[in-house]
């Protein structure tokens, strides 16, 4: 059975698992005249707002797109203020993260970043590793693309050491190798500033996910329009390749496929 059909549809159910590209600081600060770090700076509250209704909602995991492996291609004084403001986030905000049960991970190729910015992530992961809450991922430096490449460059080394057999490659080992491994698929995307595409975020772990695109830039995101966004999920009939009238079959008529655990 494939991963995706071993969902089940619950279409009131919380997602499990959001993922959020926050779009639209740049514009945003134009829009007041002012610097695009500027912009950046203010995103800062949508996110803890997010971390906050995330946890007191009791959803699990929480992803955020925070800079892609195309960012880099920004004009180098951007790339740097947004690297200071990971820098100052992370050290400002880790406490508090940590107050509220928080797990912080990065994902993304952190041999670009800085050493000292990955020194900061190492720590910042090590002090909030056991705590039960919120699993939270910044995605910085990352790319879709880049996410499954490295996946596949770990498999091939271990079938090159003798590890694996090719044949043992499968969609669960694969997903095993990728930065999300231990989560489950983003159930919930939410992508602010008014585009409506991927942006090479999580290609492999979007593949059921939900589509809410908001027309508010990343800074006005409030809990308004999350709220929206959790309404607009618990709406959608997620069917996972069934037919509509599978999913309202009683479990027993409907096969093995609508009895299984999600993943
Ligand atoms: C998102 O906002 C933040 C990053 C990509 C780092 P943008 O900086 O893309 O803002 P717009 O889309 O130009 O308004
Ligand atoms: C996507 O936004 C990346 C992040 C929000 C971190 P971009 O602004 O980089 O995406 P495009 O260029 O509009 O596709
Ligand atoms: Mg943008």
């Amino acid at each position: 059975m494939s991963r995706a059909a071993s969902h089940t549809a619950s279409p009131e159910s919380l997602p499990r698992h959001i993922a959020i590209t926050m779009d639209g600081n740049g514009r945003w600060a134009a829009a007041r005249g002012l610097a695009r770090s500027s912009g950046h700076e203010a995103g800062l509250v949508p996110v803890r707002l997010c971390v906050e209704e995330c946890s007191e909602r009791g959803v699990e995991a929480l992803t955020l797109f925070a800079f892609s492996s195309e960012n880099w291609s920004r004009p180098a004084e951007e790339v740097a203020s947004l690297m200071g403001l990971f820098l100052s986030a992370i050290d400002r905000e880790v406490g508090e993260l940590d107050r509220k049960g928080v797990r912080l991970r990065i994902i993304g190729n952190r041999q670009a970043l800085s050493v000292r910015l990955q020194a900061q992530i190492a720590a910042a992961e090590q002090r909030t590793a056991g705590n039960p809450g919120l699993k939270l991922q910044l995605a910085v430096s990352y790319g879709g693309r880049w996410d499954i490449v490295q996946a596949a460059r770990t498999l091939a080394g271990q079938c090159a050491s003798g590890a694996l057999r090719p044949e043992q490659i499968d969609e669960g080992r694969f997903a095993g190798a990728l930065a999300l491994a231990d989560l489950p698929d983003a159930d919930l995307l939410i992508r602010t500033g008014g585009e409506r595409r991927i942006s090479n975020f999580l290609l492999w772990n979007l593949a059921y996910a939900e589509l809410y695109f908001s027309e508010r830039l990343w800074p006005d995101f409030d809990r308004a329009e999350f709220t929206r966004a959790l309404e607009f999920f618990a709406g959608r009939e997620r069917r996972f390749g069934l037919t509509g009238g599978q999913l309202q079959a009683p479990p027993s008529a409907a096969g093995p496929a609508m009895k299984a655990p999600r993943p």
